[in-house]
């Protein structure tokens, strides 16, 4: 195949706005040149709907796990054993913490680690979701429980001194549709400042839609402007960015590039 590829590193097809057309959308998605979609679990419910989508397309594939704003205290992890050994499942996420709502810290803690405690024996890379708690994950991750597998900052949004942090301990970041958006400097000057063979390149659709989109239901094919805005932005060619991101992702989720 000698047009571009491009890979959608975190992806969410459970979405009910999706319940109509979904194949559609993914055929348009693989025609555009987006060839691997990683379609992300986030309870027990969704992990099972992204294995069962990776089964049906060869070229998406699925990760489990338990996200913070969704752990109660009766949360049982049980099913990730059982989910994480599935075939075409190819990460453990997304975890981490989110104290943008007022939800119980301690229990966001307690089940983050656990996961972390699971990926290791699993020997699955982890997704990390971060809102508004940059410090007790990297301490978490650098003291508490120290994963032995890659681990990836998805959809960034902190500051450049936790991308070099993040860095310095050899992990990945990937950027989302917001580093399209005009007012985004921040995530301008990290597009600029983190190594090509570190970043990954993702939509988190039906979220975060990229200009020129934004307001309309975000999906894969539109990874392509995520991938072009940080190709301007580091001064280089959109293939070269499109085959670095397609390439490192490759590499942390264990899938063959062909
Ligand atoms: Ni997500």
């Amino acid at each position: 195949m000698n047009k571009i590829q491009y890979f959608d590193s975190h992806a969410h097809y459970d979405d009910k706005c999706f319940e109509s057309d979904l194949d559609e959308v993914l055929t348009n998605c693989f025609e555009c040149g987006v060839t691997k979609i990683v379609d992300v679990g986030y309870n027990k419910e969704t992990s099972i709907k992204a294995i069962e989508l990776a089964n049906k397309y060869d070229f998406v594939y699925a990760t489990v796990g338990h996200h913070p704003e969704e752990v109660y205290s009766d949360t049982n992890l049980e099913y990730i054993y059982e989910l994480g050994k599935k075939e075409k499942v190819v990460a453990l996420g997304e975890i981490g913490l989110d104290y943008h709502w007022d939800n119980d810290k301690v229990l966001q803690k307690k089940f983050f680690i656990e996961q972390i405690d699971i990926a290791n024996e699993l020997n699955l890379p982890i997704i990390i979701h971060n809102r508004e708690a940059d410090m007790d994950i990297l301490n978490i991750l650098k003291n508490e429980k120290k994963p032995k597998v890659d681990v990836v900052f998805h959809c960034f949004s902190s500051s450049g001194e936790i991308a070099k942090e993040v860095l310095k301990n050899g992990w990945y970041i990937s950027l989302s549709g917001t580093v399209t958006f005009k007012n985004a400097r921040n995530l301008h000057q990290i597009a600029y400042d983190v190594p090509l063979d570190r970043l990954f390149i993702e939509t988190d659709c039906p979220y975060l839609t990229p200009e020129p989109f934004r307001g309309k239901r975000n999906d894969s094919s539109k990874v392509i402007y995520v991938c072009n805005k940080i190709a301007e932005i580091k001064g280089l060619e959109n293939e070269i960015v499109a085959k670095q991101t397609y390439e490192n992702a490759c590499r942390f989720y264990n899938i063959k590039e062909v």
